[in-house]
């Protein structure tokens, strides 16, 4: 790592190379020097410049050229064309193409210098100020920390000119890449073997890697100390310098505020989720003994005037029944939500679990209109399961992906085993109605329901069994287009 600056010179005129090699190493640069278009490509190719000085008119290839060629290698180096027979016209097109600015030989003394100081300072603002901007719109605009970080993983890659960048987050112990940019990274160990390092460290850390490549890795600090790190490989010829591993370090930063605030907000709505248990649970009890009375009354009542003739009434009273019935169940919701219990763990044969549901959901929402695909993987072993709860989950979820289905519409449930991390995958696909963002973010709520005849009650159920079994539950969901609910399972004691 080295802070010195690196210039790149190419004109075709000896003499003038030689002068600008000589003030230019007066002012601190290590400069390449080179009348061949050709060399100075693969002198990009080898290192990165902090600033390119090109002469207008050369041969085979000219300035402008050699420009879009360089920035096709380094899109932010800041070049300088140098004209003899400099008009405004040649000016303005260089700069239009992607020019930082002219120079006009011969040099005024302080010309050089002051523009070359210029590029070199609008170069790390305009970098820093265009990531910061991104990273700050997309912190802005959601909280899902998921797309927080993976702004942060494009924005790091992108000002660091690295090849790839991978944000790793400690769950239950464990590294767990989060969000990575750039391109996919051919082995993990090196990476991760830096981020463990900065967390140990709790500073920014670089490191050789295979090939020549540099490894710099930034811890990710919250509260509670290093909750993972921000990881860049950057190849041969981009060396880290000073600016780089400030700018990961801010980086980082960002990321740590994400997490931290997805932290927050799960502890507060877990808090709040259970005081809201506890007093609907409340409120629950005292309605059951109540609405159980009210709802023998309609029966009995809907007999009695079957029986005198009065089938309107009959009806209305049937009707009373039904409401009562659907109350009732909203009840019974509210209690198995407010008061989990404990869960009781069996081995159980997941796909058949599932299957079980399909069967159920059928009987209770019978469509011939739709199709119904299921694909079961051999491989998912047997786990120890609360079967009665889960039930309760899939069947929510899969009546939820038959209500979504328009005719001729198509539910696809899945069963996946993922050996390395011993995880039970079930997804349940429809492709009906879909959510917008705003259903999405509330689909969870107690009591959010679109429906007509809904209790609001199904996700919020779902999710609150996933996850007192170890697991977690994710949604994605496109309006018009349809929606995919992952529910991942730790199998607990499968052979
Ligand atoms: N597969 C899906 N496709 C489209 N929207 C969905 C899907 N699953 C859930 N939703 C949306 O989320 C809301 C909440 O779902 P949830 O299952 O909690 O309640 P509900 O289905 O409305 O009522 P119920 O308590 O009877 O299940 C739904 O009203 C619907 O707007
Ligand atoms: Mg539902």
């Amino acid at each position: 790592m080295t802070g010195t600056r690196r210039a790149l010179v190419v004109d075709d005129d000896a003499a003038i190379l030689e002068v600008l090699g000589m003030r230019l190493q007066a002012l601190g640069f290590d400069v390449t020097a080179t009348g061949d278009p050709a060399r100075a490509l693969a002198a990009a190719d080898a290192t990165r410049f902090d600033v390119a000085l090109l002469d207008l008119r050369m041969e085979p290839m000219d300035g402008v050229a050699l420009m879009e060629a360089l920035h096709a290698r380094q899109a932010r180096l800041p070049v300088l064309i140098m004209t003899a027979h400099g008009t405004i016209q040649t000016a303005v097109e260089a700069v239009r193409r992607g020019a930082f600015d002219y120079l006009t030989k011969p040099f005024v003394p302080d010309e050089l210098q002051t523009k070359i100081a210029r590029a070199l300072a609008t170069r790390r603002w305009a970098r820093d100020r265009a990531r910061l901007l991104t990273v700050g719109q997309t912190l802005a605009s959601s909280g899902v920390m998921a797309r927080v970080l993976d702004a942060v993983a494009q924005a790091a890659v992108e000002a660091t000119e690295a090849e790839r960048c991978v944000v790793f987050q400690v769950e239950q112990g464990r590294l767990v890449p989060m969000a990575s940019a750039g391109s996919p990274a051919p082995a993990w160990e090196a990476l991760e073997a830096a981020a463990t390092a900065a967390m140990d460290k709790g500073v920014p850390i670089a490191r050789a890697a295979a090939e020549g490549r540099t490894v710099v890795a930034a811890p990710l600090i919250v509260r509670r100390g290093p909750a993972g790190a921000l990881v860049i490989e950057a190849p041969a010829r981009v060396e880290p310098d000073e600016d780089d591993l400030e700018l990961l370090a801010l980086f980082s930063a960002q990321a740590a505020v994400a997490i931290h605030t997805t932290h927050e907000l799960e502890r507060l709505r877990s808090g709040a989720l259970a005081a809201l248990g506890r007093m609907a649970t409340q409120v629950a009890h005292e309605l059951k003994n109540p609405l159980a009375g009210l709802r023998l009354y309609a029966r009995h009542l809907e007999q009695r005037l079957a029986r005198s003739g009065d089938a309107g009434a009959a009806e209305l009273a049937g009707k009373i029944g039904a409401t009562v019935d659907h109350l009732a169940a909203v009840v019974g919701g509210i209690t198995a939500f407010g008061r989990p219990p404990e869960l009781s763990r069996a081995p159980v044969a997941v796909a058949a679990l599932v299957d079980e549901c399909l069967d159920l959901a059928r009987a209770r929402h019978p469509r011939e209109d739709v199709e119904i695909v299921r694909a079961h993987d051999a491989a998912c072993p047997a786990a120890r399961l609360d079967a009665r709860e889960l039930r309760k989950a899939f069947l929510n979820l899969i009546v939820n992906g038959l209500e979504a289905l328009g005719p001729g519409g198509r539910l696809a449930v899945a069963t996946a085993w993922e050996p390395a991390s011993r995880t039970l995958v079930v997804t349940v696909e429809d492709d009906g109605l879909g959510m917008n963002d705003e259903t999405l973010a509330r689909a969870f709520d107690l009591f959010f329901t679109t429906k007509p005849e809904g209790t609001g009650l199904g996700m919020a159920i779902a999710r609150s069994v996933v996850e007192r079994h170890g697991g977690t539950l994710a949604v994605q969901s496109r309006p018009g287009r349809g929606t995919r609910v992952t529910v991942r399972l730790p199998a607990e004691g499968a052979a």
